[in-house]
C-alpha cells in the first residue's frame, strides 16, 4: 500500500490521478503543516470527492500526528486513518497515548485505521543532507517492544524505526532487513509501516516488502519533483497560475506513478 504526503490540490490531484491511471489503493497523507495549510475539513472533503469520482480505494491519513489532542481532531473531521506518533516519549507514554487515540477511534468509527510508531527517526523529509546521516543503534525499534506495543495498543499499523531515515542524505543502502523479519514474525497480525521512503535504492526497497513491509510513504520525492518543475515554470513569462503548477502536477505524478510499480501495488483494484 502506497502512501504519499501532500501539501496542496496539485499534490493531492497528482496522487488521485497517478493512482487511478495505475489502478492501485493508495493512502494519502497530511502531516500536521500539510493539514494547517489544507485545512482538516478540506482535505476530507477532498478525500470523499475524489473516492466517489474514481470508485477506488483512495484514502486520508493524519501522518505523524504528534498528540493525542491532534489526533482526536482528525478523527473528528473525518480522517479514514491515523498515525498517531509519540516516538519521542517514553514507551509506556507512547503506548498510554496511543492506546487513548485507538480507544478514540473505535468509539467513533470501527473502520478507522490507526498506525503507531516506536523508535525513532532522526531527521525531516524535505531536507536534502549532502553528507552522511548517523543513524544512532538505539534509534531502532526493538522486537520485543514491538511485540509489548501492539499487544497494549492494539494498533493495526506499526512503523518501526528499521534504518530509514526522512529526506534524502548520502547514506549507503542501510535498511535493517534481519530487524523488520523478525519484528514481522512477532507482530504479524498487523500490517508494518516503513517510513522515509524518499532516496531509498529501489532494491533495498523490494526487499524491505519482501521481508514484511506493507505500506511505504513517500514525502520529500514528491516535494523535490514538485518544487523543482514550479521552479522552471516561474523562470518563465507566464501569470496565469494554473499553467505554472500543471507541469508541477505532472512531474509529482511521475513520482508517484514510479512508486506504485515498485511497491508492486499497480493492478491491485
Ligand atoms: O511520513 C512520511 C514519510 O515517512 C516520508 O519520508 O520524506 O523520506 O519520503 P520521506
Ligand atoms: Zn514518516
Amino acid at each position: 500500500m502506497p502512501h504519499f504526503n501532500v501539501s496542496n490540490l496539485e499534490m493531492f490531484r497528482a496522487v488521485v490521478e497517478a493512482a487511478w491511471y495505475k489502478k492501485s489503493p493508495v493512502l494519502i497523507g497530511t502531516s500536521e503543516g500539510e493539514r494547517d495549510f489544507i485545512g482538516l475539513n478540506q482535505a476530507v472533503a477532498l478525500i470523499h470527492s475524489y473516492r466517489e469520482q474514481y470508485q477506488l480505494p483512495f484514502y486520508l491519513n493524519a501522518d505523524h500526528t504528534h498528540s493525542v489532542e491532534a489526533a482526536k481532531k482528525a478523527i473528528d473531521a473525518g480522517y479514514d486513518s491515523i498515525h498517531i506518533d509519540l516516538s519521542k516519549l517514553s514507551i509506556d507514554e507512547n503506548i498510554k497515548g496511543t492506546r487513548e487515540i485507538v480507544e478514540y477511534a473505535r468509539s467513533k468509527n470501527s473502520a478507522i485505521s490507526v498506525e503507531g510508531e516506536i523508535g525513532y527517526i532522526v531527521t525531516d523529509s524535505s531536507k536534502i543532507y549532502e553528507s552522511v546521516v548517523e543513524v544512532p543503534p538505539e534509534s531502532l525499534a526493538r522486537p520485543e517492544e514491538a511485540e509489548r506495543f501492539v499487544k497494549e495498543t492494539g494498533v493495526d499499523r506499526l512503523a518501526p524505526a528499521v534504518g530509514s531515515i526522512h529526506g534524502i542524505a548520502a547514506n549507503k543502502p542501510h535498511l535493517d532487513f534481519s530487524r523488520i523479519e523478525r519484528i514481522r514474525g512477532v507482530v504479524p497480525v498487523v500490517a508494518l509501516v516503513l517510513h522515509g521512503g524518499s532516496g531509498e535504492s529501489d532494491e533495498q526497497i523490494k526487499m524491505a516488502i519482501e521481508k514484511g513491509i506493507a505500506n511505504v510513504h513517500v514525502s520529500t520525492d514528491l516535494r523535490v519533483a514538485y518544487v523543482d518543475a514550479l521552479k522552471k515554470e516561474l523562470a518563465k513569462n507566464e501569470y496565469a497560475p494554473y499553467k505554472i503548477t500543471g507541469p508541477a502536477l505532472e512531474a509529482a505524478k511521475t513520482v508517484v506513478a514510479f512508486n506504485i510499480d515498485l511497491f508492486g501495488s499497480a493492478g491491485k483494484v
